[in-house]
């Protein structure tokens, strides 16, 4: 045997070792799964939530109120998506489908936390602008500097004057007025994962948690799992899911209101150990 030949089979073997040691996939079959709802929210930014004569749970969530304390019931959102896809709310047109369910598991180890989601992505949508990704599956995870991101999710980085709200500059991201929230992105068009961040901007890479993701489609289902750091086991962290899909682009995505996972710890998606 070659020299060549050795040292091909040797790469071959570490590839194969680092590669499970990045995606040590969990046996999903024994996890548990939540159905987390996702929905068409217009526009809707935290401006507007915060502002009395636009939303009445605003009263509510000063008081410490979340999200999902008085919007999630029996398993749905209790929301009035004619409102929600109204004029008013939704000046450009709103989706055929206005909500729909991802089921999200979640596992950790020592070294990592898993998470995986499955759904079926509608069609119908009412903005394509992403020509070249038929689905992008983002997750926020909020920091403990993030005003009440314990209770309001991702709402903290939705703003009136961000890119694609009516009458805003196109070229502005979404922002957090303190902390941070991790960023990870699966998009469809070559598996791309994007490992950021939202502060006082967004940014597509630069992130924390070493996240990798894996995502493909088969029939209709969408299954995309992401590979982060573990944060730490007791810790109990705010997120949020956000869907683009029919190639729709910025804010025409489907959101999740606030949940929160819990790694060794209580939370509305508790992750199993592995
Ligand atoms: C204290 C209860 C309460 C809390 C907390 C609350 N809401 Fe609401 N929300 C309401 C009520 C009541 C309405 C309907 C009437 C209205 O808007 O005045 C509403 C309306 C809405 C609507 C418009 C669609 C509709 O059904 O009218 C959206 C979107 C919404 N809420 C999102 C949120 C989000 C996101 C949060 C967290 C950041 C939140 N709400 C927190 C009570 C609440």
């Amino acid at each position: 045997m070659s020299k060549s030949i050795v040292y091909t089979a040797v790469a071959g073997a570490l590839l194969v070792l680092g590669s499970q040691a990045a995606f040590a996939a969990p046996d999903w079959s024994k996890v548990a799964k939540r159905d987390i709802n996702v929905f068409h929210a217009g526009v809707t930014p935290i401006e507007w939530m915060t502002k009395k004569s636009d939303h009445s749970g605003s009263a509510g969530m000063r008081k410490g109120e979340t999200c999902i304390g008085c919007h999630e019931e029996k398993g749905t959102l209790n929301f009035n998506f004619k409102r929600l896809a109204d004029k008013e709310l939704e000046p450009k047109g709103a989706p055929k489908t206005m909500m729909f369910p991802v089921s999200m598991q979640a596992a950790y180890d020592a070294a990592n936390l898993y998470i995986r989601l499955t759904f079926k992505a509608p069609a119908g949508g009412a903005d394509k602008g992403d020509k070249d990704n038929e689905l992008k599956a983002t997750m926020l995870f909020a920091d403990a500097k993030v005003p009440q991101a314990d209770q309001y999710g991702c709402w903290q980085s939705c703003h009136n004057d961000a890119r694609t709200m009516p009458g805003a500059d196109d070229k502005k991201p979404k922002y957090v007025p303190a902390g941070a929230y991790e960023l990870v992105q699966w998009a469809s068009k070559g598996n791309k994962v994007s490992d950021g961040s939202v502060t006082t901007e967004r940014k597509m890479t630069g992130g924390t948690s070493g996240a990798k993701a894996e995502g493909g489609k088969s029939g209709d289902s969408y299954t995309i799992t992401y590979t982060l750091k573990n944060p730490g086991e007791g810790k109990t962290v705010p997120f949020g899911i956000a869907v683009h899909a029919d190639n729709a682009s910025g804010r025409f995505h489907h959101v999740s209101l606030g949940y929160k996972l819990g790694i060794g710890a209580d939370g509305d998606v508790k992750a199993s150990k592995l």
